[in-house]
């Protein structure tokens, strides 16, 4: 497996690919990966010639007082585990190879990014998007794979290379959870074994809420007051938003129907969690 820290490098393994009509799969990460990245890897694998990861603690994409600084790293227990995964290069720049000196242009994308995290988080997904424009532009791949755990930035990530003409094809891949429930991320090393406990509460809440929908009810009040209920039960737990969206928009509907998201974001001590069960309802 190929390790590269520059875009001239990935670039000229997009020319060799090109070359021998070979398609190219970009995985990109943070770092610190799990299973849901592996899955993203597997997935690319499967579909593609050639799969690219990207490991890069975007700077951007978080917000004074977030945890860039203690966001977890760990580049060589990646890198073993992408070569077992079968990746066969990992892009691992320096943020100055992302961001030189003088770097000021950024990808917005209008509405999407100001609903559900956006309100909390604001500039995240303006980093967010501007980093996957930069990776996508770099190494020019036939796909890149996201996990549907972070549903927000996916369904932007799509309405961008959408917006843009980007000749990408983006792939949403299934959120792989731990035996419990509780959706893989890298921030749940940060959770306490009494924390660690508590965070299924998230997933049991969203199940609830699926059981409800599955046996009839479309008033989204009811529906969020039930799987609100479950989740304050858990003291540990500190709710910042439950909301039913429809996908197009990511807006509140009053009642469910259609491409529905219904998203969650808590915290857990320090630790914010989000997680999302996505349905695809009747319309009428
Ligand atoms: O989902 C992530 O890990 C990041 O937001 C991404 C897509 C790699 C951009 O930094």
């Amino acid at each position: 497996m190929k390790v590269f820290k520059t875009i001239d490098r990935l670039r000229k393994l997009r020319r060799d690919t090109a070359r021998n009509d070979l398609s190219i799969g970009l995985v990109p990460t943070m770092g610190y990966l799990h299973d849901g990245h592996i899955e993203l890897v597997r997935r690319s694998v499967r579909d593609c010639d050639v799969t690219v990861a990207s490991i890069f603690v975007n700077p951007t994409q978080f917000g004074p007082g977030e945890d860039f600084e203690s966001y977890p790293r760990d580049l060589k227990r990646d890198i073993k585990l992408l070569k077992e995964a079968r990746c066969d290069a990992v892009f691992c720049p320096e943020a100055e190879e992302l961001y030189p000196a003088g770097f000021c242009t950024t990808v917005t994308v209008e509405g999407l990014s100001e609903q559900l995290c956006g309100r909390y988080r604001p500039g995240h997904f303006r980093g967010v998007a501007t980093v996957v424009t930069k990776l996508l532009m770099s190494a020019l791949p036939d796909r890149a794979y996201f996990g549907r755990k972070d549903a927000q930035q996916l369904i932007i990530i799509e309405r961008m290379a959408k917006d843009l003409n980007m000749p990408c094809r983006i792939i949403g891949v299934p959120t792989v959870r731990e035996a419990d429930g509780l959706a893989m991320s890298s921030r749940n090393s940060y959770l306490t074994p009494e924390e660690r406990a508590a965070a299924p509460v998230l997933y049991r809440a969203l199940c609830a809420a699926k059981e409800m929908i599955d046996s009839g009810e479309r008033d989204t009040k009811r529906i969020l007051a039930a799987a609100g209920k479950i989740i304050n039960s858990e003291p540990m737990v500190k709710l910042q938003y439950l909301e039913a969206v429809s996908r197009e928009n990511l807006l509140p509907v009053e009642t469910l129907r259609g491409k529905i998201l219904i998203a969650v974001a808590a915290f857990l001590g320090k630790t914010r969690l989000i997680d999302n069960i996505m349905l695809d309802l009747e319309e009428s």
